[in-house]
């Protein structure tokens, strides 16, 4: 082993079943989860609270340098108050991609991703972990499914939270954030080259999680073995 913790990079389009496998594979693995898409969430429910519209400006820069935002376990702390909930409303999910597109939002996350990682290592979820933000992580998954079968998850799960939702309109909104991820230029959501792909289609969880972890020990095991030759 080389010794540096190990970065497990997950990316893939909305409702792709990232962040459940994620925190599984996590969970296995006995590091901790870094979950990117609320660190996105949490900016576009600041920025929009303070009226401050998507687009780069002053307003935007000031209020970046300023808000306080930190990332837990088991809590993600907006100006101190835990808004892991609140991330989750469909107003967010209508708003955070176009915050997501600009270049200064995208900056302010950096360093606070990578410094999550250096201690124990993680598995983090989200559009550019393999590309941009963790490019030398020694696993590189890209998660992918059929926009209907996306759309149909997240329909389940905000029934189960008892939003109110029509499945046509989240089927919409997953391929225009589809759109607007995989379109932007600044970290656009695509697959790194030395990334594995994994289609969710008709997959369970656990079969997904026991690809991922299968796909984890094959790559570890090439490393171990790389190191005793050398
Ligand atoms: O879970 P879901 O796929 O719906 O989304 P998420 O992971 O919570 O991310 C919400 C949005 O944040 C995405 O649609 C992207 O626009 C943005 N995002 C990003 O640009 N880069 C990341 N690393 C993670 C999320």
């Amino acid at each position: 082993m080389t010794g540096r913790p190990l970065i497990v990079a997950i990316d893939g389009p909305a409702g792709a079943g990232k962040s459940t496998i994620a925190k599984r594979v996590a969970g296995s693995l006995g590091i901790p989860y870094l979950d990117t898409g609320a660190l996105y969430r949490a900016l576009a429910l600041f920025l929009d609270a303070r009226g401050i519209p998507p687009v780069e400006c002053d307003a935007l820069y000031s209020a970046l340098q300023e808000v306080s935002l930190e990332i837990t376990e088991k809590e993600i702390l907006l100006e101190g108050k835990n808004v892991g909930a609140e991330i989750r409303a469909p107003r967010i999910d209508a708003i955070v991609s176009a915050y997501a597109s600009l270049p200064m939002v995208r900056n302010r996350l950096l360093d606070l991703q990578r410094e999550q990682g250096k201690r124990k290592g993680l598995v983090a979820d989200g559009r550019d972990m393999a590309t941009v933000v963790f490019p030398d992580a020694q696993v590189k998954i890209f998660l992918t499914a059929s926009a209907e079968e996306r759309a149909r998850r997240r329909f389940l799960e905000l029934k189960e939270r008892k939003e109110n939702a029509r499945f046509e309109d989240v089927l919409e909104q997953i391929r225009e954030r589809d759109r607007a991820d995989s379109s932007r230029s600044a970290a656009p959501l695509r697959k790194a080259d030395d990334a594995v792909e994994l289609s969710t289609d008709g997959l369970t969880i656990g079969e997904v999680t026991g690809e991922v972890l299968a796909i984890v020990r094959e790559i570890l095991n090439k490393e171990n073995h790389n190191d005793a030759v050398q």
